[in-house]
């Protein structure tokens, strides 16, 4: 029997510890719950909000919806091929879990995607990403149900349209589908990505040691740690904003004017840091009432303790403004804000 509460705080359940109300708030355990919850009037008369881990969104106010939260479990071996296996992991798997679970049963390429927060059924909605790897690298297919038509669907990777965070979850299937179980395929034989800067500075300082895989999982954990407020002591939810890509005449414009302006190419387009703009514009660290932006990493917001949702919003709105009027991009936020 599913269990529809009212009212409730959704304080614990989104990692900037936005203290919001959701009109109506259901955890569901199995596919079965889920199909018992489409009958629902609450869920066919309001609108609706999946949530994971809560760490990739900010309620702006109350929500006079449906919250649901994704809670089914379990890890199961789907099938192999000559150097990978395949796993059947639920929705509601604890996303670091999953990845420690991974190498300590030799299975690898999600490593440098520890310690990331939030659930495995988000991983494909924004196609998660760090240090040089994005969680479609080593994806198979997901499982959802489709929310208008109660079947259970699959899409393969390539329907996904996995793009720098961004995916179909985000496109035509927004709102629509119920992800219950995502599949990756992880090779028995551990092939280090070690390149990225950070990943490359901090083995360097250790250079006698020969990295494994837990090596680099290690590795990675303590740089978020150093980099990354916890969850659990600063309210946050990762980067607030995605890096802005431009072309190349934009990218040699900023140059001359910014020397040291950091990017990355990727496909012929230049991606610029948007911790580095927001810096430049001299956000880094600043506090206004509540809430403020990180003093070790420029693209995190954070809630010092009672911020509300409008708050957060509101200081994103006038760094995105800063951020256009000194340098002529309007930075898109990474983070969904939900209203
Ligand atoms: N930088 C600054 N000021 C800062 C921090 C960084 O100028 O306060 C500049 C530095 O030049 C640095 C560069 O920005 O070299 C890149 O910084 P970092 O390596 O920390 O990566 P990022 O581009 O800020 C992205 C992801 C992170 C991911 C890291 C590591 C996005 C929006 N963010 O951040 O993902 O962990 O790379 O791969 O793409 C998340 O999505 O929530 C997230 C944390």
């Amino acid at each position: 029997m599913i269990n529809i509460l009212e009212n409730i705080s959704l304080k614990r359940y989104n990692t900037f510890g936005i203290d919001a109300k959701a009109r109506y708030f259901i955890k569901v355990h199995s596919i079965d719950d889920i199909f018992d919850l489409l009958q629902t009037k609450q869920f066919q008369e309001n609108r609706r909000i999946i949530l994971g881990g809560g760490s990739n969104l900010l309620f702006r106010s109350d929500f006079q919806g449906l919250v649901i939260l994704v809670e089914i479990k379990g890890v199961h071996f789907e099938g192999s091929t000559k150097s990978n296996t395949i796993l059947k992991v639920a929705s509601g798997e604890n996303w670091t879990d999953f990845v420690e679970l991974c190498v300590k049963n030799r299975l690898y390429g999600l490593e440098n995607l520890v310690s990331i927060p939030g659930k495995v059924g988000a991983a494909p909605v924004q196609n998660i990403g760090a240090y040089g790897v994005e969680q479609k690298d080593y994806l198979h297919k997901v499982e959802y149900i489709d929310s208008t038509t109660g079947n259970i669907e699959v899409v393969d990777k390539d329907e996904c349209k996995f793009e720098y965070r961004s995916s179909v979850f985000k496109g035509n299937l927004e709102g629509k589908a119920i992800i219950t179980n995502v599949y990756y395929e992880l090779s028995r034989e551990w092939k280090p990505n070690i390149n990225y800067k950070d990943i490359k500075q901090e083995l360097d300082k250790f250079s006698f040691v020969k990295p494994d895989a837990e090596y680099v999982l290690n590795t990675v954990k303590r740089i978020r740690k150093r980099k990354l407020p916890d969850p659990l002591d600063i309210g946050n939810a990762g980067s607030f904003f995605k890096n802005p890509v431009v072309d190349e005449s934009q990218f040699l414009t900023l140059k001359e004017k910014y020397p040291d302006i950091p990017y990355f190419l990727s496909n012929d387009k230049y991606k610029i840091p948007a911790a580095y703009l927001i810096e430049k514009c001299g956000w880094k660290g600043r506090s206004v009432g509540n809430c403020g932006v990180y003093d070790k990493h420029s693209l995190i917001l954070v809630n010092y303790g009672n911020a509300s949702g409008e708050e957060i919003y509101q200081l994103s709105e006038n760094i995105r403004q800063s951020v256009q009027e000194q340098f002529g991009i309007l930075l898109e936020r990474e983070v969904i804000v939900v209203e």
